[in-house]
């Protein structure tokens, strides 16, 4: 797909990568300066220096402002130079690019397009990660060598458990016992699927020990928003009680292009049981950790190798029926992605 989605939150980073003062972040190939000022507020900054170019991340927090590392300048939360240590004279042009940014729900988002349209109302909601008062989250960071749309697709198509995580999840004739179905509300999306009356499965947060029903009602709902923003609600219950009843997790998958052939690939996992267990943590953490970066991402980053530099649909790629919601999303972000482009042509 030609080009990246401009009007749209991307995640940009976990809140708790700040706590450094500054990070370094590719987004949508542009490079991009994450900090906070005297007051704690967020900035977001292109990270150029308009005077001789150095990167603005190599630099320092002081007063608040973000001080290059070259020859000095200044800049506030808003990119706007307000330190010359040669003159009391801000020289003209000296402004470098801030992007709208916000922090919600432990994560930095940012805004590439038009300020005026960055509709906080849009932000995916992902409370269950804040949610420390009964929840206890773990957070992670892969980068992946491919274009952020073979990820996404990947996520949206749990049948892929079956086969690519045959040493964690998989391997157990599940997806073939499952009904689906694809819901989609303006630009949202969700594929769910439920697997009634089947043997019970561990999922990360419950291992088999802790469940104690033998059968059970399995479901795996999948919510999209554009452009990479994925949640996983996987839970089940005893057969024919409802899900209140149930075990389930929440899972947080959050894909942000770096480049058009590299990815930030953000996770998270919250848990409301044994919630002081550090051990329990390890376990988890090692589990995921293990399915994401050794069973996903080297399929996802192969595949995406082998189609280098072709139109993914030109491919003609074959439709199996459960991988319509990967189809759908790609579908609706191109037509976001087109009516943006359009959008920006001028009138004939
Ligand atoms: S490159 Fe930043 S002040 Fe010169
Ligand atoms: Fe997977």
């Amino acid at each position: 797909m030609e080009g990246f989605l401009q009007n749209t939150w991307y995640m940009a980073a976990w809140e708790s990568e700040l706590a450094e003062g500054k990070l370094s972040r590719r987004i949508a190939d542009i490079p991009m300066v994450l900090f906070r000022n005297a007051q704690g507020e967020l900035a977001a900054l292109v990270d150029r220096c308009p005077h001789r170019f150095a990167p603005l991340s190599m630099g320092t927090v002081e007063n608040g402002n973000l001080v290059c590392p070259y020859h000095g300048l200044g800049f506030d939360q808003h990119g706007k130079c307000v330190v010359n240590p040669f003159s009391d004279k801000i020289p003209a042009g000296s402004s470098v690019r801030a992007f709208k940014v916000k922090a919600k729900d432990a994560i930095v988002w940012v805004w590439l397009g038009d300020e005026s349209r960055a509709d906080e109302s849009l932000l995916p909601d992902y409370s269950f990660l804040n949610d420390t008062s009964t929840n206890r989250v773990l957070r992670d960071y892969l980068k992946l060598a491919c274009h952020y749309e073979y990820l996404v697709d990947n996520l949206m198509d749990v049948t892929h458990i079956e086969w690519a995580h045959r040493k964690t999840f998989g391997g157990r004739g599940l997806v073939q016992h499952g009904k689906h179905e694809t819901l989609q509300n303006a630009n949202e999306v969700w594929i769910n699927w439920s697997f009634p009356n089947v043997p019970k499965q561990p999922i990360p947060i419950y291992p088999d020990e802790q469940i104690p029903w033998e059968r059970t009602d399995m479901w795996i709902d999948t919510r999209w928003n554009a452009p990479g923003n994925v949640m996983l609600d996987i839970g089940q219950t005893a057969v024919g009680a409802p899900r209140e009843e149930g075990l389930k997790q929440l899972l947080a998958h959050i894909v942000t292009p770096e480049t058009a052939t590299t990815s930030h690939y953000f996770w998270g996992v919250a848990r409301g049981v044994n919630l002081d267990s550090e051990a329990e943590d390890r376990r988890i953490s090692g589990l995921l950790r293990f399915a994401f970066e050794a069973e996903d991402v080297p399929l996802v980053e192969a595949a995406a190798k082998v189609v280098e530099g072709e139109n993914f649909w030109d491919l003609k790629p074959v439709h199996l029926g459960p991988d319509i919601g990967s189809t759908r999303v790609r579908r609706t972000l191109e037509t976001m992605v087109r009516k943006e482009a359009d959008a920006a042509k001028p009138a004939q």
